[in-house]
């Protein structure tokens, strides 16, 4: 009998076909509705590997129950929708899908930084509404990106690709991470400094830490308070880095520029979201890495990562090494 394997969602058919010589694979059918809670839990219980989105709760209770599970494999790069401590526990391997998305999040990024900053989105709602009378010389007028100072927050593989889309447009890279990154001072050019300095200096904020116990609520109202009148904040990472209630009274009280936020604490959010009332806040609904491309190779590698835990080899974007120790 071959091993249930359950996707919590239709991905590409063609990164299945693989995984579906060697296990009974169960596909949710629908495109844009997540698997309820109760029904994944079900599911989980007969797995022996669930192939899940970052939408997917994957909880301690949920794991106690799923007595044949072996693998959990991620479509994303994040894994804040998992209990790793749970999963390591119970002997279960958690992959995710890094670097085939780093290159697609940091366009993405850098889009949603360019939009806010030339007021893109603005700027073309206002001619498609028919308000382009005339051309005047401050029309729409933004603010301008090259040599400018960018500050990343998280200098991982994604923020490495960010510096050096920024480096093309000759700013100034400053980061801070919990621990000095010397390979990306190294290869792009990018100088550690503390978070206060980072925020006070930068004239484009970008966050791509992971949602941690560390970061979680990092950006609060004192750390808008710190940033310039200039600057523009840009979240690519997960929502809750950021107080939302915060953010908004910051852009309520002019303390920054604008805003780009591709996250949100609680995704997905309703078209009455108090952020979205500001005209300088562009807000995307989680698409970092949605390119049709990056999309497939990162069904193929989670398809993968299924496959080579079902065949006793090792994965190659292991979460919780320890499990696959043991
Ligand atoms: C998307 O947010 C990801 O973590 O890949
Ligand atoms: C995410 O994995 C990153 O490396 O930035």
């Amino acid at each position: 009998e071959k091993p249930y394997v359950f996707v919590t969602r239709k991905v590409p058919v063609s990164s299945l076909a693989l995984l579906e010589e060697i296990a009974e694979v169960e596909v949710w059918p629908k495109e844009d509705e997540p698997v309820p809670y109760d029904i994944l839990k079900e599911k989980a219980k007969k797995a022996t590997g669930l192939f899940t989105m970052l939408s997917d709760r994957i909880d301690a209770g949920l794991l106690a129950e799923a007595k044949q599970l072996k693998v959990v494999a991620n479509l994303a790069v994040g894994f804040d929708n998992i209990d790793i401590e749970a999963a390591t526990e119970e002997g279960v391997v958690v992959c995710h899908t890094p670097d085939v998305l780093s290159d697609t999040t940091a366009d993405l990024t850098f889009a949603l930084l360019m939009a806010v900053a030339r007021r893109i989105v603005e700027a073309a709602e206002y001619v498609k509404k028919g308000d382009w009378k005339n051309w005047a010389p401050l029309l729409l007028a933004g603010h301008d990106i090259h040599h400018k100072t960018i500050g990343i927050v998280g200098m991982g593989r994604i923020g490495t690709a960010v510096a050096k889309r920024a480096k093309g447009f000759d700013m100034t890279v400053l980061y801070h991470n919990r621990k000095k990154d010397y390979e990306g001072e190294r290869t792009v050019g990018a100088t550690y400094v503390s978070f206060d300095e980072l925020v006070s200096r930068s004239d484009f904020i970008v966050c791509l830490a992971p949602l941690t116990n560390e970061t979680i609520n990092l950006f609060t109202y004192d750390t808008f308070k710190q940033m310039k009148e200039s600057a523009i904040v840009v979240n690519v990472s997960r929502g809750a880095v950021i107080v939302e209630e915060d953010l908004e009274k910051a852009l309520e009280n002019n303390l920054i520029a604008g805003a780009g936020l591709d996250v949100f604490k609680d995704e997905p959010i309703s078209n009455g979201h108090p952020l979205l009332r500001f005209p300088n806040v562009v807000a995307l609904p989680h698409i970092g890495s949605a390119s049709k491309e990056t999309r497939e190779e990162m069904a193929s590698l989670s398809s993968q990562h299924i496959i080579n835990v079902l065949k006793g080899t090792k994965p190659e974007a292991i979460v919780n090494d320890d499990v696959w120790k043991k």
